[in-house]
């Protein structure tokens, strides 16, 4: 029986990066290497004789790598892609010596972009997410989760998550996965008639549209028990854990994210090594945001840390307008490596098959026959760029789904 013909290959390849680990050493790399989709699905990967023994349909797109390296598609597994609102006043503040803190005392911070994003219209919340969404695809990034948490009230929440869900329908923006965060900044007035609510009424509607639920668990936010009864309400009406933990203070979120078994653990800049320990004894993946971390200051992102008590380690950017601007996972590559501690191959690996499993998806992250044909073609033959060429977008080329959904 001959197989199915591929419908796209991708050729020419200098140094194909699997992050397979099946394929040896991290980040799994083939030289001379060519991977070709069926469709959505990668059906062929391997040197560029194997993948030529594959059939291929008269009317495939063939896409010549030009000796240039390729990665996975970026899986970005936090962020705040959607809000309205600016807060560069914040940044110059901060840069004056104003703390993160301070400015939130002030009516500043979350509560800002709340007040901005609130009064929006579903079609303005989409409209000013659509370039940072086209920024990330830009930059390799095939697949991200995006949250609410600056809508305060149940409406304006959901209207985030249906916004985020529309331009993931969008076959030249990464794919999206939503995340309900109605535990964020605080309510002004009823705080336990809020969180009830959001343990309610909110995680029932937002269990449509929603995949996980999550909540910021700190000092000036909300604690401990708190978290705990969203993640559980969450868990009943089928939404994953995820959790802001151990951000700016040592309070207990990794701990709880152990003992709820959460999908991850998020930031964790000041988490202990025996609640990273707990986290990897409960299968939970440490979300590193080294962005946030660098623009915050405080104690470093632990990459290192997360790896040597054993736990899956993703990073992600946090895109928000409070503590990282930034669309770019090769950014947050060289951040992960220069703050983080962790090798390139580990932060490739990271930025990727890290990524997908923070968000309990097993379908990508790696370059393997059965995965989705996500990837990225960089403009250079050294996959080592990502994280080496500071500030730059290394970036060529980006296939979501079997096709081409950025050229360059
Ligand atoms: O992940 N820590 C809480 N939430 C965001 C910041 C949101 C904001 O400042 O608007 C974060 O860093
Ligand atoms: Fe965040």
């Amino acid at each position: 029986m001959t197989e199915p013909a591929a419908t796209l290959l991708v050729r020419n390849v200098g140094r194909l990066v699997t992050c397979d680990p099946e394929r040896g050493a991290a980040p799994g790399v083939v030289e001379g290497g060519a991977v070709a989709a069926r469709d959505w699905e990668i059906c062929a990967v391997g040197t560029e004789g194997e993948v030529a023994a594959h059939p291929l349909a008269a009317d495939a797109v063939v896409v010549d790598a030009a000796g240039n390296a390729v990665v996975p598609g970026f899986v970005d597994a936090h962020s705040h892609l959607v809000w309205l609102g600016e807060r560069s006043d914040e940044y110059a503040a901060r840069a004056a010596g104003r703390s993160y803190e301070e400015i939130a005392d002030a009516g500043g911070g979350i509560r800002a972009t709340v007040a901005a994003t609130r009064a929006g219209e579903l079609e303005e919340l989409v409209a000013a997410a659509r370039p940072r969404a086209r920024r990330m695809l830009r930059s390799g990034t095939t697949t991200v989760e995006v949250k609410s948490g600056y809508g305060l009230e149940d409406q304006a929440e959901l209207r985030q998550l249906a916004a985020a869900l529309a331009l993931g329908q969008d076959p030249e923006l990464p794919e999206v996965l939503t995340t309900y965060l109605p535990l964020h900044a605080l309510p002004e007035g009823d705080r336990a008639g809020f969180v009830e609510r959001a343990c309610t009424r909110g995680v029932e509607r937002a269990a449509r549209l929603a995949r996980f639920v999550d909540a910021f668990c700190e000092q000036g936010a909300y604690t401990v028990e708190e978290c705990a009864r969203l993640l559980e309400a969450g868990r009943r009406v089928g939404l994953g854990g995820k959790l802001h933990a151990d951000q700016r203070s040592r309070g207990g979120g990794a701990r709880l994210a152990a003992r709820l078994g959460a999908v991850s653990a998020d930031h964790l800049e000041h988490a202990g090594d025996d609640d990273l320990a707990a986290l990897a004894a409960a299968g939970v993946v440490g979300v590193i945001l080294p962005g946030a971390s660098l623009v915050l200051g405080g104690p470093p992102p632990p990459g290192r840390r997360l790896l040597e008590a054993g736990a899956r380690v993703a990073v992600a950017t946090d895109c928000n307008p409070g503590t990282c601007y930034s669309e770019s996972m090769p950014l947050m590559v060289a951040l992960a490596v220069a703050l983080g501690g962790l090798t390139p191959a580990e932060a490739v690996v990271a930025a990727t098959a890290g990524g997908a499993a923070a968000l309990g998806l097993t379908d990508r992250g790696v370059l393997r026959p059965g995965r989705r044909c996500d990837l990225a073609i960089l403009d250079t033959p050294h996959w080592l760029d990502l994280g080496y060429h500071l500030g730059a977008n290394p970036v060529r080329t980006v296939i979501r789904a079997g096709r081409v959904a950025a050229a360059g």
